[in-house]
């Protein structure tokens, strides 16, 4: 049985100013996307949004230093596995500054291992094949770009709160109104039912994550998935609320 849209009945003038508040709703949404891609854009220091942003803000992360990734991959190759122990403790520790031409450790000092086991490849002087010049480890102030790992904190639990607050109250009642309004159409049941059950697992699941996100790590990227479910669907449905109502067809009732 063809579903009768209730939307479509409505005269002109309503259709009109349901359809401007619609579209204004939908650059809304989109602002915000943006909004939130440049937000949540430099924790990790990597351009562009990534998963560490991300995760970062809800559950906090620790960010390797590039050297310290460098050495727990096991790189370079040729290294005794004591000064890469040295290296590493080192870099995992917080004596950077203090500890990296230490004299009490001597030919084990950071400085002494990375003059004998880098500089070959990483001095502004290096050529060869191996070489790689661009990351110079020659002087300290190299040294200390590359060296501190990052533990990137999550947001505090007050402005958590706060942020849940509007967020949920708001979010919420545009899911209500997108959803009710879609309910209100002409489109099949099955597809109608099936957004207004997307808008509200994706909405529960990223609000919910927020929180469990401090308790585990794991769940960031369901965050993720619920807010994407969730925009989706609000954005789908909007659009068809637009298209159902001037849509030409025999349940109109005013043209
Ligand atoms: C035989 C030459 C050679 C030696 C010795 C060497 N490196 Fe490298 N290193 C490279 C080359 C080539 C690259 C770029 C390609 C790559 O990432 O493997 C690189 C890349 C790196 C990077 C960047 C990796 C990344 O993930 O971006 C770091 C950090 C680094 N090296 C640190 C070190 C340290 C610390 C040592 C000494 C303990 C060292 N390297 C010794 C050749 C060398």
């Amino acid at each position: 049985m063809a579903q009768t849209s209730t939307l479509r009945q409505l005269g002109f003038s309503a259709r009109l100013g349901v359809t401007l508040i619609v579209v204004t709703l939908l650059g809304g949404l989109t602002v915000s996307g943006v909004y939130m891609a440049v937000h949540h854009d430099n924790r990790d220091e990597q351009p562009g949004l990534t998963m560490t942003d991300i995760q970062g803000h809800y559950a906090g992360v620790n960010v390797p230093s590039p050297l310290l990734g460098a050495i727990e991959r096991g790189h370079p190759e040729k290294q005794t596995d004591e000064a890469r122990k040295v290296l590493s403790d080192w870099l995992k520790g917080d004596r950077i500054s203090e500890d990296y031409d230490s004299l009490d450790l001597g030919d084990l000092a950071p400085a002494e291992i990375l003059a004998s086991d880098c500089l070959s490849c990483h001095s502004r002087q290096s050529t060869g094949e191996d070489a790689y010049p661009e990351l110079a480890l020659d002087y300290f102030d190299d040294v200390r770009a590359v060296a501190f790992s990052r533990d990137i904190r999550p947001v505090g639990v007050e402005v958590l709160a706060a942020s849940t607050h509007t967020h949920a109250i708001s979010l919420a009642v545009l899911a209500l109104v997108a959803g009710g309004l879609l309910l209100l159409t002409g489109w099949p049941r099955g597809l109608t039912n099936l957004l207004v059950l997307l808008m509200g697992v994706g909405l529960a699941l990223d609000l919910s994550g927020w929180w469990v996100a401090r308790l585990s790590g794991a769940v960031v990227p369901l965050i993720v998935i619920g807010g994407f479910v969730f925009a989706a669907s609000v954005g789908v449905s909007l659009l068809l609320v637009i298209a159902d109502l001037w849509r030409r067809g025999k349940c109109g009732a005013a043209g």
